[in-house]
């Protein structure tokens, strides 16, 4: 369900109780009814935030390659990567996610270019294989920005899930083997 429907809902939800509430006040002010759907009224906001946010991802320690500069880009593409799922959840203009897909594919190649730079500089071993998957994801979301200028916001859905599995999977994983490496050669 994306946030659009969720947000139908709780407002057909939060007019329903008032509706109520009001009618049991018509009856009798001491109406008990009244009074707990006034409770559960306020609690609908504290749902609704958490609900909304369970689509958003957290940087987590873990996620440190232990070295500064990367770790501070990797929270960054986090950030938009976030920004971009909140676009595109909300449906709430074209001009909105069309701008956060570009700063989120920008930052990201902006990224691979510093984290090749550093591999390249250090004669990290495994550099020819991480840069075919840096290029491999490019080229998938090439394709992807092909689908949506051809079919729009319904092309997002297969977009957000691809970036998010992708970019937390590679941080986590392949731009973790190269950090001992680095490490022991005085890049932190
Ligand atoms: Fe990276
Ligand atoms: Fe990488």
């Amino acid at each position: 369900m994306n946030n659009r429907t969720k947000s139908f809902i709780y407002a057909m939800a939060i007019g329903l109780i008032i509706v109520i509430i009001f009618l049991g006040f018509l009856s009798s002010f001491t109406n008990p009814v009244s009074w707990l759907l006034i409770g559960a009224l306020l609690l609908i906001p504290i749902f609704y935030k958490k609900s909304a946010q369970s689509n958003q991802i957290q940087w987590k320690d873990e996620y440190s390659v232990g070295i500064t500069h990367i770790d501070q880009d990797h929270k960054k593409l986090i950030l938009l990567l976030n920004q971009f799922t909140v676009a595109y959840d909300h449906a709430m203009s074209e001009v909105f996610e069309k701008e956060a897909l570009e700063k989120l594919i920008d930052y990201t190649k902006y990224h691979f270019e510093r984290e090749e730079k550093m591999m390249r500089e250090n004669d990290y071993p495994d550099f020819i294989a991480h840069q075919a998957k840096h290029q491999e994801m490019i080229e998938q979301v090439n394709r992807f920005v092909d689908l949506y200028n051809e079919k729009g916001h319904d092309a997002l859905k297969d977009i957000s899930e691809y970036l998010t599995v992708w970019l937390i999977r590679h941080i986590n994983g392949t731009d973790k083997e190269y950090s001992q490496y680095l490490n022991e050669r005085g890049v932190h």
